[in-house]
């Protein structure tokens, strides 16, 4: 009975010291940016805002070709990761997979267009940093495309991996500044900040690289 009851026990922290999947910690990650590009997608079309949004619609059509592109991105970006339906329907994740990397092209130019048309909040560290990672991301996207065409799914696999990795870098950075927002009720900003951003981007495509050589 005693043995039966530890084996229990035992299963049980085993379930629990696994590490999380991975499309379960992304999903954890991208959360946030996914949720606002969602609501941004019904607010922009209605011109119901909030007061600390209304200076990026002097460019609606970026804006809201940004908000629309960064939540298909981020969510084929979680569906492509899932194991089970990569294996099971090859078809559906080739459709997906076009689509994504179409949303990740359409993320990166209107990025670029929001950050040459909006007047910028930010420092030029931040502003730097969007312009580079907008360009890599569609470097990344574009050599996850050629590896494919090439028959390489390792080095597809890892191209994808990156792109979403690069896209989605912010994400985790949600997760601090975003209840420090519910709290203040002002949009954190400054030097301080912007380094955050910026460290927690770099962390996150550091963390790609990382479950890249894990996979092998
Ligand atoms: C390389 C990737 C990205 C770049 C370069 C980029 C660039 C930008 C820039 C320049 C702005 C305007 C910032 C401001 O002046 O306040 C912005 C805003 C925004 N971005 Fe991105 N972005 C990227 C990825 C994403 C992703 C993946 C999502 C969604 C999943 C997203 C969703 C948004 C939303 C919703 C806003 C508007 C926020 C608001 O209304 O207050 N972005 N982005």
């Amino acid at each position: 009975m005693l043995k039966r009851r530890g084996m229990r026990g035992g299963g049980l922290v085993r379930r629990f010291a696994r590490p999380l999947p991975l499309a379960w910690l992304l999903a954890l990650c991208s959360f946030i940016p996914i949720m606002t590009a969602a609501i941004r997608v019904v607010q922009i079309p209605l011109g119901a805002l909030p007061a600390d949004s209304l200076r990026l619609a002097v460019s609606p059509p970026a804006y809201f070709l940004h908000a629309l592109t960064g939540l298909l991105f981020g969510v084929l970006g979680l569906l492509q990761f899932v194991r089970a339906l990569r294996r099971r329907y090859g078809t559906v994740h080739r459709w997906a997979g076009r689509a994504f990397v179409l949303a990740g092209a359409g993320l990166a130019w209107s990025g670029l267009a929001l950050l040459l048309q909006v007047e910028s909040i930010a420092t030029g560290l931040l502003d730097a940093a969007r312009g580079v990672f907008a360009l890599a991301l569609v470097s990344a996207l574009a050599l996850g495309i050629a590896s494919a065409r090439a028959r390489d799914m390792p080095r597809h696999r890892a191209w994808m991996i990156r792109a979403y990795a690069i896209g989605m870098g912010t994400g985790p950075v949600g997760l601090v500044l975003f209840p420090l927002y519910l709290v203040t009720g002002e949009p954190p900003t400054g030097v301080l900040t912007d380094v955050v951003v910026v460290g927690t981007w770099l962390s996150s495509i550091a963390v790609g690289e990382w479950v890249i050589r894990k996979l092998g």
